[in-house]
Order: structure tokens, then sequence, then C-alpha cells
């Protein structure tokens, strides 16, 4: 497999590929690979001629020293699980240096209100690192098209915006949730969770799966109320949000309306683990 680890290499790839015309995909991600990241590399590797992976923990949208500190992952290991897709596959694996030099430090962004709320309001400066890394990897390797999960879905309403904003020509390709058997989202800071709590983190699926019913029938807020109820009644779980928010505009919904599609977003500890995931509602 072809690591590159310099912006340098990248520009001499992608010089080869404008002379040979070819289509390139690019999927980032944070390394600690699983099946979530490697069907969306399945899915550039579909669309496009060549697929670039990037593998980047990227210390600016780490609010917390800790959570980055204990990120977990291997190169070797991720190199591995790509090595299983037959298709053209490049790595970029620059280190913190090669991306930002001496200056560790985020852009600053306007995304509109979408950054905010949810992950935004818990985690200050999150987008700005994610916004910030990401307009970096699309400049220097100029994809015509980028993937990213739903798993992270103000994220990705984020990029959307970001590209839209900065006029970057590129397309995001949305890639739906990979969740585990009993429903929790594959996560690359799963594996960090004791088997014992492992066994309850089907819950959060579950009990969102419930909301939806709910939502049919019932107000937003009933909704809420009823997912707030049953994560309380949890002895493991410690609920950090629940929002039920416009698809598009990652709003708080008042009032439902009938043109409108709605998700609903949650957040919560299992242990020392911070889990998110979210549902579309309609
Ligand atoms: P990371 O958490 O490694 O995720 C990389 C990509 O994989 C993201 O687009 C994420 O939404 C997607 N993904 C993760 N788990 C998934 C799942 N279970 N199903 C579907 N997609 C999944 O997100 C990041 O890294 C970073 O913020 C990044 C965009 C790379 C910027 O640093």
């Amino acid at each position: 497999m072809n690591v590159l680890t310099t912006k340098g290499d990248v520009l001499q790839f992608r010089s080869k590929l404008k002379e040979n015309k070819a289509d390139l995909g690019l999927v980032p991600t944070m390394g600690a690979l699983h099946e979530g990241h490697l069907e969306l590399v399945r899915r550039a590797c579909a669309e496009n001629e060549v697929v670039m992976v990037s593998v980047f923990v990227n210390p600016t949208q780490f609010n917390n020293p800790d959570d980055l500190e204990n990120y977990p992952g291997s190169l070797d290991e991720d190199l591995e699980k790509l090595k299983t897709l037959s298709c053209d596959i490049h790595v970029f694996a620059p280190d913190v240096s090669e991306m930002y030099g001496s200056d560790i430090s985020a852009r600053h962004y306007d995304f509109k209100g979408m950054d905010t709320v949810m992950e935004g309001a818990f985690r200050p400066g999150h987008f700005d690192g994610v916004g910030t890394i990401v307009e970096s990897l699309l400049g220097l390797i100029r994809p015509q098209r980028a993937y990213f999960g739903e798993k992270d879905y103000q994220q990705l309403q984020i990029i959307r915006q970001l590209t839209h904003q900065q006029k970057i020509p590129v397309e995001i390709i949305p890639c739906p949730i990979i969740r585990e058997p009993d429903g929790l989202a594959m996560s690359s800071r799963n594996r960090l969770l004791p088997k014992r709590l492992r066994k309850e983190a089907g819950f959060i699926f579950q009990t969102l799966q419930k909301g939806k019913t709910l939502f049919g029938t019932k107000s937003a807020s009933s909704v809420t109320d009823f997912i707030r109820g049953a994560f309380e009644d949890h002895p493991y779980f410690k609920l950090e949000y629940i929002e039920i928010a416009d698809s598009e505009t990652l709003q708080p919904v008042s009032r439902k309306r009938n043109n409108k599609k709605y998700r609903a977003f949650i957040a919560a500890y299992l242990g020392e683990v911070r889990l998110i995931d979210n549902i579309a509602l309609n």
C-alpha cells in the first residue's frame, strides 16, 4: 500500500493523477478503522478510480486533552484492514507538524448556528478544529468526491456548509450509519468500553428507535421527555443531551411541520466513554 506522509508527496501524487485524468475520492479519518470507515472506503472505491484515505488524529478538534491522549489506533492495523479491500487505495498519514507546522491552532468559522448546538455546545471549538483540518485536506488533495458518515451527522452538515462557504469544488457524499448487531453505532471509541459496559451499549439505539415510533403521533418535546426518562432509569448511562432538530439547519424543533425532515441527536456517557448517535425520525 502506498503510504504518503508529506504534503510534497501528495502534490506529486496529485499531478500524476491529473495527467491520467482519474477521479479521486477522499475518505478523511482519524484511524482506528472499523467497518463503518471501511464502508465509506468501499463506496469511494465504487465511485472513483483512485481513493485516498487520510489517517490523522487531529489535535485541534479535541476539546478534552484526555480524549486526545486516549484516542485508540495503530497505523499498521489500519493498513492491514485497507489491504483487504481490492481497489486502488493510497493512504495519507502525516504527522502533526506536517499539517500544522509549529502553530497547532484552528481557524475560526461561522457555520450559521450549526456549530453552536449539540456537539458544538458541549465540545467548544470542536467544529473549528474539524473545519480547519478538512479544509486543509480538501485543498491539498483536491478530490472530486469526499465521503462522510451520518454517524457524525452534525459534522456532515457543517462540512457541506464549509465547502459551500469556502467555494471548495468537491461533492460531499453522505454515507449511512453502520451498526453492530445490537444496534450500537460503530465508533473507534467503542473499543475503550469494558466488556460489562459494552453489553449495555445497544440501549442507545433501542431507545432512539422507540423515540422514532413515538414521533409518529407525539410532539417533539414528549419524545425527548420519554428518552430523557429512559436514560434516567438506566443504571450505567449518563445522558449529556437529547435534541430533536431540523435535519437541514440542525436547529432545535419547536413545532413539527409536515414538509420538514427531523432527526434525534444524542450524546451519553457509558462509564468514561462518550458515545454519540442519531436517527432520522420521518
Ligand atoms: P473519524 O471519527 O475517524 O470518522 C471518519 C469518518 O467515518 C467520518 O465521516 C465518520 O462520520 C465516519 N464514520 C465513523 N463511524 C461510522 C459509522 N458507524 N457508520 C458510518 N460512518 C462512520 O470524523 C472524523 O474522524 C474526523 O472528525 C475527521 C472528519 C476525519 C476530521 O478530523
